[in-house]
């Protein structure tokens, strides 16, 4: 793919405004953990998530090797702690309060959410992995606004989901 190719993928993929993760996990040099644009829900039943770590992550092989990963949905005023997680070789875990979940692995303090995984699978995509989490747990702060991403900017909401929660809640009432 030519650099012009790359910065055409980059820039009309980046329309699509996401929210953000931090994955962590324990690993034998204790906690590790990235920043993660690339999540999705997959499956009901059973319930099952999507991460796609980079094939360069230097974290993912440590937290992956484990069998199980924690997904931390960050809330809006995370946005020091996601480019904290987006650099690589640093001592990330540095002055972040975090406590166990269930399953042992990071539960970053203030995060909208966290999911607890089991690794199901694990595919190529091109210069990206597809990975396949089984829930094993999960929880949400339901005051919490969520950290956004469009076209590589962080992005918040107008308003909280709170205020909007009375009005919007009966509409998605067969969605969700
Ligand atoms: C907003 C944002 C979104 C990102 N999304 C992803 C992603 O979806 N997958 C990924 O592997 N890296 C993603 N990254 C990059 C990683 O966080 C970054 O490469 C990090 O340095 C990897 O750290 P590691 O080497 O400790 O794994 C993202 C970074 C930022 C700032």
């Amino acid at each position: 793919m030519s650099t012009n190719q790359a910065e055409s993928f980059r820039e009309v993929l980046g329309h699509f405004a996401s929210g953000l993760t931090i994955i962590t996990g324990i690993t034998d040099d204790g906690p590790a953990g990235f920043t993660c644009q690339a999540f999705s829900s997959l499956s009901l039943d059973p319930p099952m998530i999507l991460v796609l770590p980079s094939k360069t992550s230097t974290s993912w092989p440590k937290i992956g090797g484990a069998g199980k990963f924690c997904v931390n949905i960050l809330a809006d005023h995370q946005e020091q702690v996601s480019a904290k997680f987006a650099k690589s070789g640093t001592d990330k875990f540095a002055g972040v309060t975090w406590e166990p979940s269930p399953m042992g692995q990071p539960i970053l303090d203030g995060a909208c959410a966290w999911i607890d995984c089991r690794v199901n699978a694990v595919h190529h995509g091109g210069d990206h992995l597809i990975v396949v989490g089984a829930v094993e747990g999960l929880a949400s702060r339901p005051d919490s606004r969520p950290l956004l991403f469009h076209r590589g900017r962080y992005a918040h909401t107008a308003e909280s989901w709170s205020d909007r929660d009375a009005a919007v809640r009966p509409l998605l009432k067969d969605h969700v």
